[in-house]
């Protein structure tokens, strides 16, 4: 199996998940959470290099007080679950988004992490945390404006380079395959100029049921895409 060097993925359904069984939201939204556990290492033993989750958006502030408390609360655990057992962790782990929304104590505990687990040697897993890709345009765009204000670079100097390197993502390469769940087909304002030619998967499970064999499938039907980037691949 030929591996991309980056998969995004969309986690979503965890609402439905949990309707379906007549559960409150936030069991789905914990099944989930689980879920992201076992498939990151799952993920880490095939040998796929960098992995980035959407875990929370720009937008989900404006569901109720309740449930976006709940999953701040998930995230806390998640963070001290991944403190407690850095020993059993193989990953490396950073976070994208804007941080400035988040509280002060889960602040601390994502520079923690990113610290502890940045000597580790499996795969890079990036979670998208309070992530928008317009307010990240937008950020990148106020850094590269004050750069010119004080004179350090001159406007003929942005060029789509110097723009991927002022993104939250500008460490690493552009993900190759996106993967949504639960059915929907869209982007909810995910890694829009990352995405530009990636190859995009929709698988109808929901995020608590979706495993690593899933995720093998959407790698196999990229690997029978025939991806041009605007040229040609066949000459006649
Ligand atoms: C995805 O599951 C998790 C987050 C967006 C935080 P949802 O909560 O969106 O689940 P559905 O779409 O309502 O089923
Ligand atoms: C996208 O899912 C965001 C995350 C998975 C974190 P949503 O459930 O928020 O997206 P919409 O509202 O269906 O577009
Ligand atoms: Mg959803």
């Amino acid at each position: 199996m030929n591996l991309p060097q980056h998969i995004a993925v969309i986690m979503d359904g965890n609402g439905r998940w949990a309707k379906k069984r007549l559960m409150p939201r936030m069991m789905g939204h914990r099944k989930g959470s689980e879920n992201l556990k076992k498939l990151i290492n799952d993920c880490d033993r095939l040998g796929l290099e960098h992995i980035t989750f959407y875990a929370f958006s720009t937008e989900n502030w404006k569901r109720s007080q309740e449930e976006v408390k709940n999953l701040m609360d998930l995230l806390r655990e998640y963070l001290n679950d991944h403190i407690k057992n850095e020993k059993d962790n193989n990953f490396k782990i950073d976070f994208i988004g804007d941080m400035s929304r988040l509280d002060e104590d889960i602040r601390e505990k994502m520079i923690i992490v990113r610290q502890l687990y940045s000597t580790h040697k499996g795969i890079f897993v990036h979670i998208a945390m309070n992530y928008g890709s317009r307010d990240e345009i937008r950020r990148a765009v106020v850094d590269i404006a004050n750069e010119i204000k004080s004179g350090e670079l001159e406007p003929d100097d942005i060029t789509e380079e110097l723009i991927s390197q002022h993104l939250d993502t500008k460490n690493y390469p552009d993900p190759e395959l996106l993967i949504r769940t639960s059915g929907e087909m869209r982007l909810s304002n995910f890694l829009m100029w990352q995405l530009a030619y990636s190859e995009f998967y929709f698988s109808d499970k929901l995020w608590p049921d979706f495993r690593v064999d899933d995720l093998i499938e959407a790698v196999n039907e990229y690997n029978s895409r025939d991806r041009r980037f605007g040229g040609r691949n066949e000459v006649n």
